[in-house]
């Protein structure tokens, strides 16, 4: 395993044949690991996440722990409301932002930051994982997504109904649509310099997508998603995944969103999503996090359950459906590896039990 050069996450993402399922597990660098918990107590989330070294170490924790396919730079999809003029501050109840956006006047003050001169810190860590990765396994780089990122500064952290947010949308859609513009340039100029600087793949995540109605969500969300996909493709040829939180409503609307992987939360019968979005895309998930803190004999069962629904086209990459649970007991986020890349052999065409196909080294 030690030097291999492991492409099935990217050959995934191209819908190429792999020789077993890809998996990498969404917030894979995170509290549920005892090693993270431990660079922790010396600084905050924030530092962490400033320090590339730092960053560029806990990136890795996964990689070497569990042997996921993937490695996911380790940052938040918050770091860029910073320089765009909002203060962030992180604490145990999660996010919580300065001066939230509720009028033209807010919008109008924000600014659209340089990648390199605001954000130094998340490129430097992505060229040095690059050189410490070697090859071994592909690095991920990402960004919220631009309605996402609109809810968080609209409502200062985290929500349950995002009246907020909404009260934005309806009562100034004009206040709403300038805000989005200015996140989506955001976005698509930092996006583009992760990969200017080295990343391999990019993830967007639209972790409040699904709180729209469909209507709204043409109106509000996929045309900036669009317009980020564009920026990217003219940065550098690596497979786009867009990650929506909430997809059952979405389904119909998502063909021509133009990314190369489709990622989704577990609400969804992961077959169902394939034969609805056609076979132009791959598509990444979709176990609920909450079955890794069920007893480790099921785990096998729910991957195999995964397996089957997705089915044996190429271009499936196994993930959980949301972020991993910090009460996640790390044996089970491994033994989730290890049973995808088991059983993962079938559905990847490649034989049964005991008989590895070995198509590729
Ligand atoms: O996946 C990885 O391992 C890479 C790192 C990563 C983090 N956040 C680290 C993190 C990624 C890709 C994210 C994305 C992110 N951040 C999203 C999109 C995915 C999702 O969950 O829907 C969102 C919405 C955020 C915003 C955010 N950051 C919240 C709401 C919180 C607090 C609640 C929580 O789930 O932890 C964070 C904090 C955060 N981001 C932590 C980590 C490891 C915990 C911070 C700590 O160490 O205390």
């Amino acid at each position: 395993m030690a030097d291999e050069k492991n492409d099935r996450f990217l050959r995934a993402c191209r819908r190429q044949p792999v020789d077993t399922v890809p998996v990498w597990i969404m917030r894979q660098a995170g509290r549920y690991l005892p090693s993270y918990r431990e660079v922790r107590k010396h600084v905050t989330f924030l530092e962490l996440c400033r320090t590339p070294e730092l960053a560029a170490r806990v990136t890795l924790m996964p990689v070497e722990q569990l042997g996921v396919d993937a490695a996911i730079l380790f940052s938040d999809i918050l770091i860029p409301v910073e320089p765009m003029g909002i203060g962030l501050v992180f604490t145990d109840a999660g996010p919580s932002l300065d001066g939230a956006i509720r009028n033209r006047g807010d919008v109008d003050r924000l600014r659209v930051p340089t990648p390199e001169e605001d954000m130094p810190f998340v490129l430097q860590a992505v060229r040095l994982l690059r050189r410490e990765l070697e090859g071994k396994v592909p690095l991920i780089g990402f960004a919220g997504a631009p309605l996402t990122l609109a809810a968080y500064m609209t409502e200062g952290g985290g929500s349950t109904h995002f009246t907020q947010l909404k009260r934005l949308l309806f009562a100034d859609p004009a206040a709403a649509h300038a805000l989005l513009d200015k996140i989506t340039d955001t976005v698509a100029a930092y996006l583009a310099a992760q990969v200017a600087a080295g990343a391999e793949a990019v993830q967007l995540f639209d972790s409040w997508a699904g709180v729209l109605s469909p209507a709204h969500f043409d109106e509000f969300a996929l045309p900036y998603v669009q317009r980020v996909v564009a920026a990217v493709r003219q940065a550098g040829e690596v497979p786009f995944i867009y990650f929506v939180n909430g997809i059952a409503g979405l389904l119909g609307r998502l063909r021509g969103c133009g990314a190369d992987v489709i990622g989704f939360d577990w609400r969804v019968d992961i077959g169902e999503v394939r034969a609805r979005l056609g076979d132009g895309v791959a598509v990444q998930g979709n176990l609920d996090p909450c079955v890794l803190l069920g007893p480790e004999a099921l785990i096998d069962h729910e991957v195999e359950r995964v397996l089957a629904a997705a089915g044996t086209a190429p271009g499936h990459i196994f993930n959980l459906g949301h972020g991993i649970l910090p009460e996640t007991p790390p044996e089970h986020a491994r033994r989730l590896v290890e049973a995808v890349h088991r059983l993962g052999r079938r559905a990847a065409g490649q034989g049964g039990d005991g008989e590895c196909g070995g198509q590729r080294a």
